[in-house]
């Protein structure tokens, strides 16, 4: 089936992209709402120096991600928050939204990407040329590596 692939520009539009983040990180996998909805996404926060990008399917809301400028030396960017509704997985979806928000970030002057994998989806992001480095780091009490691209 076709995604639909669009950046957030209205509350609207913000609410369908936490209703994907709230199922997978909040239901699925117990982050605690405090730690997954960042002023990024609240009070307008969307419409600052953030691309927020979700992907429907028949007009219903099934993928997510985001990307924000980075402030570390070593990277432009940073990609986070991408989720894919569970029973829609391994569809490609996840891989149509990154590539997506690879565009925004070629379009921004973004080379160096950067993001925190779950160990579990490391293999989805090397699928997507990243490469993992460093030690395992904890966020949101979930395993981690560090993964970068060059564009
Ligand atoms: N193990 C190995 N390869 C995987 C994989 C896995 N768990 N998940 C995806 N891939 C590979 C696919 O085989 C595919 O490879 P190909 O391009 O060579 O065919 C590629 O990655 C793209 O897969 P896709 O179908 O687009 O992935 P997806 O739509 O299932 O999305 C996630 C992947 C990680 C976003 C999705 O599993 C998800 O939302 N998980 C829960 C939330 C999460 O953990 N997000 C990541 C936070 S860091």
């Amino acid at each position: 089936m076709q995604l639909e692939i669009r950046a957030v520009a209205t509350q609207s539009d913000m609410d369908d992209a936490l209703s994907v983040r709230r199922a997978v990180f909040i239901e699925e996998q117990q982050v605690s709402e405090d730690e997954e909805i960042d002023q990024h996404d609240r009070d307008g926060g969307w419409l600052g120096d953030v691309v927020q990008m979700t992907g429907y399917i028949d007009g219903k809301p099934v993928v997510t991600g985001r990307l924000m400028a980075e402030s570390a030396p070593e990277a432009d960017a940073h990609i986070g928050r991408v989720a894919v509704l569970k029973e829609l997985r391994g569809k490609g979806y996840g891989k149509q939204l990154m590539l997506a928000l690879h565009e925004q970030a070629r379009k921004r002057g973004f080379r160096r990407l950067t993001l925190g994998a779950q160990l579990h989806a490391i293999p989805f992001y090397e699928s997507l040329g990243y490469m993992a480095s460093g030690d395992v780091f904890l966020d949101a009490g979930i395993e981690h590596r560090r993964m970068d691209l060059q564009l």
